[in-house]
C-alpha cells in the first residue's frame, strides 16, 4: 500500500535516551549517494536535481552525479561530479538536465557484464544509495537494479504522464502549457484562412497532454490513445461547425491516436531495447478528412518544443516537492521506493509499483466527461456502462 516510510517525528523530551541517540545519529557515517536522469528530457529535472542537493545539505548527505543516464557510472575513466550549492546554483528556471540523459535502451540487457561493472563502480566510489530520476525505461531499470542488491530510489519523469504509481510527474503541465500556447497561436491563423488546424502533440500511448491542452485552448474535437476515434464522427463535427457559421475547426491529436479498427502509426519501431518511436497521428487524419470537408487541412507536428524551455511554475514546485523528498528518504535508509504524488500529497511507493501498470486516460473519467460536456468531440459515443 502507497505510504510514507519516513520515521515519524518525535517530540524532543529531555529525558536521557533522547540525548543518547542524537549524539549516535552526530556521530553516524555520512552517506553518498548518486544521482543521475535517464530517458527522455523534461521541464523540472533541473529543479529537481536543486531540491534534493538544497535539502542533502542539511541531512548530511554527499550527493555525486553521473552524466547521461548510467554513462559516466559505466566507464571508470569518467569522474563523477560533484553535486553541491554551488554546482546548481541558477538552474531552478533551466529546461533540461544539467547531468544530460540517455534513452538508448537499458545498458543491463546484454547479460551480467554490465551489472558487475556498476557494482564495482558503487563500490570503489563508496557510494550507498543511487537516486534515478527517470521515466518506465529508467525506473524498469531500477527494479533490475535492486533485485541485484543495489540500494535504489526513484523519483517519476515522465511528460506524458504515463506512471501509474504516481498522480502526475512534473514536466506534464509545462508540456501542455506550451500544446496550450499553440492551440492559441492556430486559432486566429486558423480562421484567417477558413481552415481545418491539425495540432499533433506527443504523449506516446497516453492522452493527458492532448485531452488537458485540448481543454485549455478551447479545441474542437481531441483524438486520443485510449478512444479510437471514428472518422465519420469528426466529418460530423466540422460540418455542424461551419453549419453554425464557425469559419473554422481545431483538432488536437496525440501521437498515440488511431481510427478504430487501425493501430498507431509509428516513425520507427522498436529495435531492441530502444523504444518505438510514434508519429503520423496527424497526417493520417488529414488524409483521412480530404475530399470529406470543404475547409483546407493543415497539420502542425509540435514534436521536441513540448519538452524544452523553461518548466512552469506548477512543474518547478513538484519537481522540488519530489527532490526534498528523495534526499529525506535517503538519509533515512530507505530503498527501492519512488517518491510519488497522490492527490495533494507527496509519498513514497515501492519501486516495482511505478512499473506495474501504465497510467492512461480514463475514457469514462472526470476529464473526459468535462471535454463531452462543453461539447468536444473525442471521436467515439460514450456508453455508461
Ligand atoms: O516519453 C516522452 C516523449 O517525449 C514522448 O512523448 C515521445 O513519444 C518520445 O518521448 C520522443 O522521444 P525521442 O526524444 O526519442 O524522440
Amino acid at each position: 500500500m502507497a505510504r510514507s516510510t519516513l520515521p515519524k517525528t518525535r517530540k524532543r523530551t529531555p529525558k536521557a535516551p533522547a540525548k543518547r541517540q542524537v549524539r549516535r545519529k552526530v556521530a553516524a557515517k555520512r552517506r553518498k549517494v548518486c544521482v543521475l536522469t535517464g530517458g527522455g528530457d523534461a521541464p523540472g529535472l533541473n529543479a529537481v536535481i536543486r531540491g534534493f542537493v538544497h535539502a542533502a545539505e542539511d541531512l548530511k548527505l554527499d550527493v555525486v552525479a553521473s552524466e547521461d543516464g548510467f554513462g559516466s557510472l559505466l566507464s571508470a575513466k569518467e569522474p563523477l561530479q560533484t553535486l553541491d550549492r554551488a554546482a546548481v546554483r541558477g538552474i531552478l528556471p533551466r529546461g533540461g538536465t544539467i547531468l544530460g540523459t540517455s534513452n538508448r535502451g537499458n545498458p543491463f540487457s546484454r547479460g551480467k557484464a554490465t551489472l558487475r561493472k556498476l557494482k564495482a563502480r558503487i563500490e570503489a566510489e563508496g557510494i550507498d544509495q543511487l537516486v534515478l530520476i527517470g521515466g518506465d525505461g529508467t525506473l524498469t531499470i531500477g527494479c533490475q537494479l535492486a533485485e541485484a542488491g543495489i540500494p535504489v530510489l526513484g523519483v517519476p519523469k515522465t511528460i506524458d504522464n504515463d506512471l501509474r504509481a504516481t498522480d502526475r510527474s512534473f514536466g506534464l503541465d509545462s508540456a501542455v502549457s506550451t500544446a496550450t500556447w499553440a492551440i492559441d497561436a492556430l486559432h486566429s491563423t486558423a480562421e484567417s484562412h477558413r481552415r481545418v488546424m491539425i495540432l499533433e502533440v506527443m504523449g506516446r500511448h497516453a492522452g493527458f497532454i492532448a485531452l488537458q491542452a485540448g481543454l485549455a485552448g478551447g479545441a474542437d474535437v481531441v483524438l486520443i490513445p485510449e478512444i479510437p476515434y471514428d472518422i465519420d464522427r469528426v466529418v460530423q463535427r466540422i460540418q455542424r461547425r461551419t453549419r453554425s457559421g464557425s469559419r473554422f475547426s481545431i483538432i488536437v491529436v496525440g501521437e498515440g491516436a488511431f481510427p478504430r479498427g487501425d493501430s498507431v502509426k509509428l516513425i520507427a519501431p522498436r529495435e531492441g531495447n530502444t523504444p518505438a518511436r510514434l508519429g503520423g497521428a496527424g497526417a493520417q487524419l488529414e488524409v483521412a478528412l480530404r475530399g470529406r470537408i470543404k475547409n483546407d487541412v493543415r497539420v502542425t507536428v509540435l514534436g521536441h518544443v513540448q519538452r524544452g524551455g523553461s518548466p512552469c511554475a506548477s512543474d518547478r514546485v513538484l519537481s522540488t516537492r519530489f527532490g526534498v523528498r528523495a534526499a529525506q528518504l535517503c538519509a533515512a535508509g530507505v530503498n527501492e521506493r519512488m517518491v510519488a504524488l497522490r492527490g495533494t500529497d507527496v509519498i513514497d511507493v515501492p519501486l516495482q509499483e511505478a512499473i506495474a501498470a501504465p497510467h492512461c486516460v480514463d475514457p469514462a473519467g472526470d476529464l473526459a466527461q468535462t471535454a463531452r460536456a462543453i461539447g468536444i468531440e473525442l471521436g467515439a459515443a460514450f456508453r455508461a456502462t
